[in-house]
């Protein structure tokens, strides 16, 4: 019998992909696709809190694998959230129905910045570990695992906000008002979320994504100046655990080469930027992730194939892309949307 080289798995693709090595059909997953577009979500939502979900290994594996039985994705993102290591630092976190999260206290002076406290991520998110191994052990060998957290700029707004924002005016205030002591907040966020990076990586992650969902609200000065620093420690802390890193920012075309100096293995884009400008701007720096509108998922089945085909082909013949939307999918995406994406990309 020869033996013939068995095709590469998702999780191979996904990795080569990120590595810039990668020819052939781009890998592809969907930002917050475990979510409140589908029913089987909702099903299991019913009677608990976010955080309970999150914070609970079989649910938050569950959780995790739904989308993936659901559409083939070639990566699976662990059920968690951005606002799960602010927890562990100290501050209380709530989210309320249709004001999204509230952040207890609001971190506005040295005195609370210098309450936040670093922990232990075995025993304050252990949950996260546990999900983590629930889930590889459901995905086998083959699927890529995503692990992430939020970026030192958008993890740092919720605290200094207390919740979302439109203008970041309170985390601007204080970035041009005591910027050392906004780079005290974000030397600490660093200090913390690195070691909740490993654990995630021991736990199982192949990836790690990096959100940096509000850094578009900065100038490229000021970004560089206030911001990159933090970044790039926690992008190349992170790449130090042996997986590649995705940089992901909403609204960063204009931040496009500050962003590159983070030196992460791949940048998020979202549908904003141009796939040419991007791929031209990126230079082969970086591996590119992205960018399909959102919103086209609520389209007929024949718009979303042929919007899925205008950026699968702006992005053909690039050795490092993966597949993804340029921001997490709306919660009221209908499900026909999602699928006529995954038939497009040849699953299911
Ligand atoms: O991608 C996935 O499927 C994994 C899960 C995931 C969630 N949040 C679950 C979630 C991920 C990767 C995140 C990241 C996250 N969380 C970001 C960055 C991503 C982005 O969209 O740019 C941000 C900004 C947050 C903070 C957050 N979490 C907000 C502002 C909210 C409330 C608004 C909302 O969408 O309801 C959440 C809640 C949240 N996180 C939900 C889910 C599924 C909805 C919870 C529910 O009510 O059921």
């Amino acid at each position: 019998m020869t033996d013939r080289p068995s095709p590469p798995t998702s999780r191979e693709r996904f990795l080569a992909a990120c590595r810039r090595s990668w020819s052939g059909a781009p890998p592809a997953w969907v930002m917050r696709q475990a979510g409140r577009y589908l029913p089987e979500y909702r099903a299991l939502r019913e009677g608990r809190t976010f955080l309970e979900m999150v914070r609970t290994p079989e649910l938050a594996a569950e959780l995790t694998c739904q989308p993936i039985r659901r559409f083939d994705m070639d990566a699976a993102v662990v059920f968690s959230d951005i606002l799960v290591p602010p927890v562990a630092m100290g501050l209380s976190v709530e989210f309320l129905a249709g004001h999204g999260p509230r952040l207890e206290p609001a971190v506005r002076s040295r005195e609370a910045v210098e309450r936040l406290h670093g922990f232990d991520p075995a025993s304050e998110t252990g949950f996260l570990a546990a999900t983590l191994r629930a889930v590889r052990e459901e995905i086998g060998s083959e699927k890529a695992l995503i692990g992430f957290c939020g970026a030192p700029f958008t993890t740092a707004s919720y605290m200094i906000e207390g919740g979302s924002s439109r203008s970041f005016e309170h985390t601007k205030a204080m970035m041009f008002g005591d910027p050392e002591l906004f780079l005290e907040l974000e030397g600490r966020l660093v200090e913390a979320l690195l070691p909740y990076l490993a654990m995630q990586v021991e736990a199982g992650a192949d990836v790690l994504q990096v959100f940096d969902s509000w850094g578009g609200a900065l100038d490229a000065a000021t970004y560089r100046r206030l911001v990159l620093p933090a970044t790039r420690a926690l992008v190349q802390g992170a790449r130090a655990s042996g997986v590649p890193v995705i940089l992901y920012v909403n609204g960063g075309g204009h931040l496009l080469e500050v962003l590159l100096e983070a030196g992460a293995d791949v940048l998020g884009i979202d549908w904003r930027v141009e796939p040419a400008d991007a791929i031209a701007r990126a230079g082969g720096r970086a591996a590119l992730q992205g960018n399909l509108d959102p919103c086209v998922l609520f389209a007929p089945p024949a718009v979303v194939r042929a919007e899925t085909e205008r950026v699968l082909d702006a992005f053909a013949g690039q050795k490092g892309y993966v597949f993804n939307l340029g921001s997490g999918i709306l919660p009221g995406t209908p499900v026909e949307g999602m699928e006529a994406l995954a038939r497009l990309l040849g699953r299911s």
